[in-house]
């Protein structure tokens, strides 16, 4: 429907959240990035959820090597301890709202909030100085492995995501990937998964906006040993739950 002349910036996520957390194939940005110079047009990485440290490095454009033109960020600027959100431009688009005169004329109520930023400084010189990059990068194999032993499950069509964000995708059929009915998803997700995740100690995400999936994305403070507890509660979670569901 739409060609170059009509759209002026595309907006993507580094591993997409809404879904599961799908990513993009190998070299697939630098080709995104090629399109958009060809035509103009401008990237803009939506970093709400990959930067600061989810991915193990501070945007996820970076684990990604690409460059956009606008960053959006918000929510683990300050970790949640504090609303902000803000966006990050190249000095090209920054730069006609630069001198004397000129200003960007958009007034937000809690724009540029003191409390907020002051939280956010606060929290990114705390990454800094706890390396908790360095804690994501240097452990998330271990936690990869661990994704890896439940994607051998029954239930698990497969497991996706980087850094500490990863998904596990429930499957009625491993094989054929076949997924579960609406309210299929509803017994077993909110009836029985949440419940007994959280009973065995582990506060996770289980949705079904599209196929059913886990999510789990740690503190970034976590090490190995509470990776171990997250990586294994979920492989006998889901074949209890599974036992339980074909039992039924
Ligand atoms: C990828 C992504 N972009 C944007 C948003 C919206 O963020 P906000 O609620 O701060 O407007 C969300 C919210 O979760 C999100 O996950």
């Amino acid at each position: 429907m739409e060609g170059p002349d009509t759209v002026a910036r595309a907006i993507l996520e580094p591993v997409q959240n809404t879904d599961g957390a799908l990513a993009a194939r190998l070299g697939y940005w630098q080709r995104f990035r090629e399109i958009c110079d060809r035509y103009g047009v401008l990237l803009v990485s939506d970093e709400v959820i990959c930067a600061f440290g989810r991915l193990g490095d501070w945007f996820g454009c970076d684990r990604f090597g690409y460059q956009p033109n606008m960053i959006v960020f918000t929510k683990s600027v300050t970790s949640g301890y504090a609303p902000l959100g803000g966006i990050i431009v190249s000095d090209r688009l920054a730069a006609p709202f630069l001198g004397d005169s000129r200003t960007f004329l958009h007034g937000l109520t809690f724009e540029g909030h003191p409390v907020s930023c002051a939280v956010a400084s606060a929290n990114v010189e705390l990454m800094e100085r706890e390396d908790l990059l360095g804690n994501v990068r240097h452990i998330e194999s271990v936690f990869a492995e661990f994704m890896a032993r439940s994607g051998e499950l029954r239930i698990v069509g497969q497991v996706s995501g980087y850094g500490y964000f990863r998904i596990a995708e429930l499957v009625k059929d491993k094989h054929t990937k076949t997924t579960f009915t609406d309210e299929e998803c509803a017994r077993m997700l909110r009836g029985a998964l949440s419940p007994a995740l959280y009973k065995a100690g582990l506060f996770c995400c289980a949705g079904d906006r599209a196929d059913p999936v886990v999510v789990l994305s740690p503190p970034l403070t976590c090490g190995a040993d509470e990776l171990n507890f997250i990586g294994d509660t979920p492989v006998e979670v889901f074949t209890d739950v599974w036992n339980d569901v074909q039992s039924k």
